[in-house]
């Protein structure tokens, strides 16, 4: 049984699916979720103390992306606890868009043509990419990342969605395989059909 924890809600959406795959029917592992719905608004915490409080976890889900490099900064604390703590079996998984790739890449998105939200957004998640491939390089004793990067989501679907019970499925395939295997997935890109 292991013990799993998200930045996102058990009430609705995305975060919601992902729990309830991750937990499943027998609640063979517990997940803690830190969202407003439970009292946890991370625009305003203090990482630090956030980072004592989920520790004890052996794996954690950095999904809600956040202000101000919010995602990157917890990777990067959380990471550097595990590895004081010689965690080297735990894994975060770290959410992010697959035109992240693109934007790195080719420079196929104008930046100049994104407005400020969007433009936090994508360098947010540039950051954030960037990190944990500097960190996934690190040899020795650390605890593994898995970078899932996904297309645009849906609740439904659509053609050029992902249903958010697919992105859920592969998170729990994912997860299995962690444990089940000697060998270690770094990333995974999921994008709609069309
Ligand atoms: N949506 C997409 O199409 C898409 C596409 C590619 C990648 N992604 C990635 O998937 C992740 C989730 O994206 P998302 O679109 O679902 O939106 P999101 O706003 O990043 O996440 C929503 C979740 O975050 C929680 N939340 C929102 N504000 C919060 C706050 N201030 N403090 C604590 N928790 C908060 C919400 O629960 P509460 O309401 O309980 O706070 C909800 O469960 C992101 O990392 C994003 O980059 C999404």
């Amino acid at each position: 049984m292991l013990k799993v924890g998200i930045t996102g809600s058990s009430s609705s959406g995305l975060a919601k699916s992902i729990i309830e795959k991750v937990e499943g029917d027998i609640k063979s592992n517990t997940c803690n979720c830190y969202s407003k719905t439970t009292g946890y608004n991370l625009d305003f915490i203090d990482l630090d103390k956030f980072v004592e409080e989920i520790k004890y976890l052996d794996v954690f889900i950095n999904f809600y992306k956040g202000k101000n490099f919010f995602q990157s900064k917890l990777l990067y604390k959380l990471w550097r606890k595990w590895t004081i703590m010689k965690k080297n079996n735990n894994l975060i998984i770290v959410f992010g868009p697959s035109e992240v790739e693109n934007m790195i890449q080719e420079s196929s998105t104008d930046i100049t043509n994104l407005n400020e939200s969007r433009l936090t957004y994508y360098l947010d998640k540039v950051a954030l990419k960037k990190l944990t491939v500097e960190l996934q390089k690190r040899k020795g004793n650390h605890p593994k990342i898995l970078y899932l990067q996904l297309g645009a989501i849906n609740g439904v679907y659509t053609k050029d969605k992902i249903p958010e019970a697919h992105v859920a499925d592969i998170v729990k395939v994912l997860f299995d395989q962690y444990y089940a295997s000697e060998s270690i997935i770094n990333s995974i890109t999921l994008n709609p059909c069309i």
